[in-house]
């Protein structure tokens, strides 16, 4: 049997403004009538899976259990975060907690969010490396890469193409977490790497075993955190102090890329990480022209523009536009380049600082 752990407590800068300090973008309707969170906790129910560990942030505990409601999931346990402190340190207080109540446990860690269209075929892919998991190995989910992607990270096989690779667990031999562009580049062209899903399969052992060797000072903080925490309202609150010392760093560089027994599962369905606008217009199928409108926008002569009007009074026209993302809510609106999409996040910085 697999527990999910579901991460969302991340805060989705890059799709300011829709996505907000107050209300990040994987629990907005971004596509569709469910949330982005909603979508990946059904994509990890039925048979083989437990009910789902949720890490998130104490802003976010009520968002997370009402829209669990809405899809009817109850979860196992919401771990709540003093302050966020990226993927590594929540997900070992996960394993850490796992390691109390099942300790030969395998947990699937996913992100929240992630576009997944075919939730069946994901499944039989986490069936098809559960084999590895079990046998101690850090296994990792690679998509076949089309662009030389930056905001990813990139694993290369050990010998085979990646093309040819088959649905069965992979050793790896390197894990390259977001490269630069000449990097990503050669990356690309030498077909020996597919890209970092983000989604890991171990068993709560091999993972505390990695956290060991290669970050014994966190083990032993996030454990401080895990003992000293409070229990409140069916939520567990790690203890603040113990958690305020742990490293702000993911589990892809805290342990991914120094770890020697990962593998790596092919996954050749659909999969995008909703990261920025210019994510969001790929994977909302734009027209011939490349267009896409929601609500209220309309596009005149417009080629490969996103135009998205949040309040569906608001009217959001663009004329002659090439490449633009315009996205208008009540009290704020951004246009940027779509080459630009990813800088969106320096705008928030910007913003923080004038206050
Ligand atoms: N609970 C919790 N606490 N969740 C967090 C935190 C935190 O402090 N920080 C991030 N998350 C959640 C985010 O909400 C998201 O669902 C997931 O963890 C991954 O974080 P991102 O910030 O989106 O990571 P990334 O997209 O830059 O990079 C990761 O994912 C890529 C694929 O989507 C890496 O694993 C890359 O290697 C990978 O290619
Ligand atoms: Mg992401």
């Amino acid at each position: 049997i697999v527990h999910p752990i579901l991460l969302c407590g991340g805060s989705g800068t890059r799709l300011w403004p829709l996505s907000r300090k107050s209300y990040p973008k994987q629990f907005a309707k971004l596509m569709g009538a469910y949330s982005l969170f909603q979508s990946s906790a059904e994509r990890m129910i039925g048979q083989g899976f437990a009910p789902p560990v949720l890490l998130t942030g104490s802003d976010f505990r009520f968002v997370v259990t009402e829209q669990l409601a809405a899809v009817e999931i109850s979860p196992a346990e919401i771990l709540i975060e003093p302050e966020g402190k990226n993927t590594a340190p929540a997900i070992l207080a996960a394993a850490l907690s796992l390691a109390e109540r099942a300790p030969e446990a395998l947990m699937l860690v996913a992100p929240s969010d992630h576009v997944i269209p075919d939730a069946e075929a994901f499944r039989s892919a986490v069936q098809a490396a559960t084999p590895a998991a079990q046998a101690g190995q850090l296994v990792t989910f690679g998509i076949h890469p089309d662009r030389a992607e930056t905001g990813y990270g990139w694993l290369e096989i050990d010998g085979a193409l990646a093309e040819e690779l088959d649905a069965t667990p992979q050793p790896l031999k390197r894990f390259v977490e977001k490269p630069d562009k000449p990097t990503a580049e050669a990356m690309l062209a030498d077909g020996q790497h597919l890209w970092n899903a983000g989604i890991f399969l171990f068993s709560v052992k091999a993972i505390i075993a990695a956290f060991e060797t290669h970050a014994p000072e966190m083990l032993m903080q996030v454990r401080t955190a895990l003992e000293e925490a409070e229990k409140d309202l069916g939520f567990t609150r790690l203890a603040p102090d113990a958690w305020a010392q742990v490293d702000n760093i993911s589990i892809d560089y805290a342990v991914m890329e120094k770890a020697d027994n990962l593998s790596v599962m092919p996954y050749s369905g659909a999969w995008s990480d909703l990261g920025g606008w210019d994510a969001v217009w790929r994977e909302s199928g734009p027209d011939e022209a490349g267009v896409v409108t929601s609500n209220s926008a309309t596009a005149i002569d417009c080629h490969d523009t996103l135009l998205r009007a949040e309040d569906p009074r608001q009217h959001l026209v663009g004329i002659g536009l090439q490449d633009i993302i315009a996205v208008a809510m009540p009290d704020a609106v951004l246009v940027a380049h779509k080459d630009r999409a990813q800088d969106v996040k320096e705008a928030v910085a910007a913003l923080k600082k004038k206050g």
